[in-house]
């Protein structure tokens, strides 16, 4: 039996890595530490919150001494770390709460870790979340791998790689074992309408605008949720101490071309006028410093551990679609209030 603490558990893949862990693992305790900001639901987890291996911390990761206490009380024996600030348009806005996030959080967290095991360091770990965009953009070919240099452009991505150099440094220093991946986008229920596909299911059943960036040729490399749990809970189980894995869905697509298809679909869906929904498509001012094209190498985890994503694209968006179509109480809950705000100051 371990003591697993899990960072970040109340957000959108934090949720599913709880649920995972939960159910897969009765004999482990799995702790989710979420301070809760806009991002962190616990609505997201009202089918085990109750399981008696799973227990919330609603503490903050910025908090080194909160932090330290929670280390010493409960002993984790590992970790899995995904608390941040994850929106690349909130970076822009206030890089600073990245900074204290992202780097002094996960520097704390590092520094609780290595206190508590006491430099033993047998049969502990710290698995570190992290995101392809640290490696910066591709041109038109080319693929991101595990030793592609890391050239971040935006806040967020700046932050997250800081981040990770630092899970590294101690593993050099310190010795403290550490396992890091970096995922492609991540799509599927419960992310926060703040992101491309949330946010344009959200408006398109509104009949509100879909705010489009550029010219729309922009592209990224779409993944599944339950498909990245799935690669994590592997490698955190049967990767190598120190080493990095990427994991990605082979799933490129232009952004116009992804909305035109989640058009199509939500037409259907809906069953409006074929097309109704693609008039809302509305081209704005460009993101700054936005990345052209992001698309991951994930034949390191699929030869070494024999990972690969499951559901097909179509498979996936169809079920986010049903999923928020099911869970209107939901969506309207996580848009009211600072959420208004926040969609103002950024579209309008
Ligand atoms: P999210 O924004 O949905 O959730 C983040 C969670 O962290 C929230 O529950 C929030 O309350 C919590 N949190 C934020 N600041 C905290 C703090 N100071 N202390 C404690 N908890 C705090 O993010 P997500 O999309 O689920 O991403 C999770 C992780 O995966 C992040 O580290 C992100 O960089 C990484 N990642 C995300 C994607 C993606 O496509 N979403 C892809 C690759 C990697
Ligand atoms: P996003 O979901 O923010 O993920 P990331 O920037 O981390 O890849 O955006 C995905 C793509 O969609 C990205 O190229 C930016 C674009 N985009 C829009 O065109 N309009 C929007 O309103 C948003 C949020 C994103």
């Amino acid at each position: 039996m371990k003591n697993i603490l899990i960072t970040g558990g109340a957000g959108f893949i934090g949720s599913h890595v709880i649920r995972l862990f939960v159910i897969k693992y009765p004999n482990d305790q799995i702790f989710n530490l979420d301070t809760l900001t806009y991002a962190g639901n616990l609505e997201n987890l009202k089918d085990v919150e109750n399981a008696n291996n799973h227990t919330f911390l609603k503490a903050d990761i910025n908090n080194a001494e909160e932090i330290n206490k929670l280390f010493a009380k409960y002993k984790f024996d590992k970790v899995i770390h995904l608390a941040a600030e994850s929106h690349v348009d909130r970076s822009i806005i206030d890089p600073l709460a990245f900074v204290r996030t992202n780097v002094i959080g996960t520097v704390n967290l590092l520094n609780a870790a290595k206190e508590c095991w006491k430099d033993d360091f047998t049969d502990k770990l710290f698995y570190h979340v992290s995101t392809d965009e640290v490696y910066g953009t591709l041109g038109e070919t080319g693929l991101f791998t595990e030793t592609t240099s890391y050239d971040p452009n935006s806040p967020y991505s700046a932050s997250k790689a800081s981040s990770d150099h630092f899970v590294r440094a101690y593993g050099e220093t310190y010795k403290l074992p550490y396992m890091i991946s970096n995922c492609s986008n991540n799509y599927g229920p419960n992310q926060f309408p703040e992101k491309l596909i949330p946010l344009f299911i959200h408006n398109i059943v509104k009949e509100k605008s879909l705010p489009v960036y550029g010219d729309g040729k922009y592209t990224r490399d779409w993944l599944y949720v339950v498909d990245h749990t799935v690669a994590i809970d592997l490698a955190f189980h049967e990767g190598k101490i120190g080493e990095t894995y990427n994991i990605g869905g082979f799933n490129e697509w232009q952004n116009i071309d992804l909305i035109k298809l989640l058009c199509e679909l939500m037409d259907k869906k809906l069953g409006r006028e074929t097309g109704s929904s693609a008039k809302l498509i509305t081209y704005i001012k460009d993101r700054p410093g936005h990345d052209k094209r992001y698309a991951i190498d994930a034949t390191k985890i699929n030869k070494e551990l024999g990972w690969k994503p499951s559901v097909t694209f179509e498979e996936g968006l169809s079920k986010t679609v049903d999923w928020y179509l099911e869970n209107e109480t939901w969506l309207n809950n996580v848009t009211s209030g600072a959420y208004q705000k926040y969609y103002d100051k950024q579209y309008l």
